[in-house]
């Protein structure tokens, strides 16, 4: 048995002629918050359909809890929750009694259900408001509300944060760790925005016609993202050594074709460059990466995500 709360096999499914999402291998391990990221139409949603029984795949296989879904629909889903669509809710009742009603459509009998859920998505303080008179980040919050009744060990967002602000986002931002590090909950979420799964995800699957492209970690992304000075030069060996010895550098990393990139120090390419000369290295080319994070999804599918 695999370790991932979930993991898709070659998942694919075709609509006639057109491929939209093509044998793509996900894996999510347990805690985690996993962004799926990609523009529109790259395929997220018809991926987390099928995650969620509600599309069936042309191909592949999915495993949730390491136990295939076609076999053990029963047993897995009462221990998923997921908002695929938004939901409707009644604009004239209040959270608590729309709640209460999809408690009892949904055969959810636990008393605290519903204030449970509404605390940990912060909403248990507007206990006299229609939800007409919510703002979209609450009707967003209250969307995932509906999705955490039940306490799910894995819990499938299907882009919450479309529509909300700077501060929504940080909000739902919060919640979502909080479930995650106190209730060991596991996430999917999709985006097309990458500053925003950035900010939620540790680690994002990138998805692109498709095809899943990368799984990256935040920290990795971070890493490959980070600024550097580059250094080409004629004696590696002893470049290293000055940027150790007499520069204290240790945030360095040494690459193909004499070059050294530089992760500290920016700015100071001229102090470095005078020290190698002054050694009797050649220096044959200095550059200042010009990479950011949203430069780096541009290489990666050759557009841009957030259009
Ligand atoms: N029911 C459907 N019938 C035909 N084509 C579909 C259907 N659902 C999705 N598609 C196509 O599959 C591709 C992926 O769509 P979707 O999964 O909704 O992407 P995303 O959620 O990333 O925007 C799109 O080109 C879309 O037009
Ligand atoms: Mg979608």
């Amino acid at each position: 048995m695999s370790n991932w709360v979930l993991e898709t096999k070659a998942l694919t499914r075709k609509y006639k002629e057109q491929t939209a999402v093509d044998a793509i291998n996900i894996h999510v391990s347990k805690g985690q918050i996993y962004g799926l990221l990609g523009r529109n139409g790259a395929g997220k949603t018809t991926t987390l359909r099928m995650i969620m029984g509600l599309v069936k795949p042309t191909t592949g296989e999915i495993e949730i809890f390491g136990q295939n879904i076609q076999e053990n629909a029963k047993q897995i889903y009462p221990r998923v929750g997921s908002i695929i669509e938004i939901p409707g809710f009644y604009e004239n009742l209040t959270a608590n009694e729309n709640l209460e009603i999809l408690a009892r459509l949904r055969g959810i009998h636990r008393r605290d259900a519903v204030p449970y859920a509404l605390s940990r998505v912060g909403l248990d303080d507007e206990p006299g408001k229609l939800v007409a008179q919510y703002s979209l980040g609450m009707k967003q919050r209250l969307g995932i509300a509906a999705a955490i009744m039940h306490e799910p060990e894995l819990l499938i967002l299907d882009e919450p944060t479309n529509g909300l602000d700077p501060i929504g986002i940080q909000e739902m931002r919060n919640f979502l760790l909080d479930l995650c590090e106190e209730k060991q909950v596991t996430i999917i979420i999709s985006s097309h925005i990458l500053s925003e799964i950035e900010q939620l995800a540790d680690i994002i699957g990138v998805i692109h016609e498709g095809k899943l492209l990368e799984e990256i970690t935040i920290g990795e992304l971070r890493k490959r993202n980070r600024r550097y000075l580059e250094f080409q030069v004629s004696n590696q060996n002893k470049a290293v050594l000055l940027l150790e010895e007499y520069f204290n550098i240790i945030d360095y990393e040494v690459h193909e074709k004499g070059n050294i990139r530089i992760y500290s120090h920016l700015g100071e390419e001229g102090q470095l460059n005078k020290v190698f000369v002054e050694n009797d290295i050649e220096v044959s080319k200095i550059m200042m990466s010009e990479d950011r994070l949203e430069d780096y999804f541009v290489k990666l599918i050759g557009g841009r995500v957030s259009d």
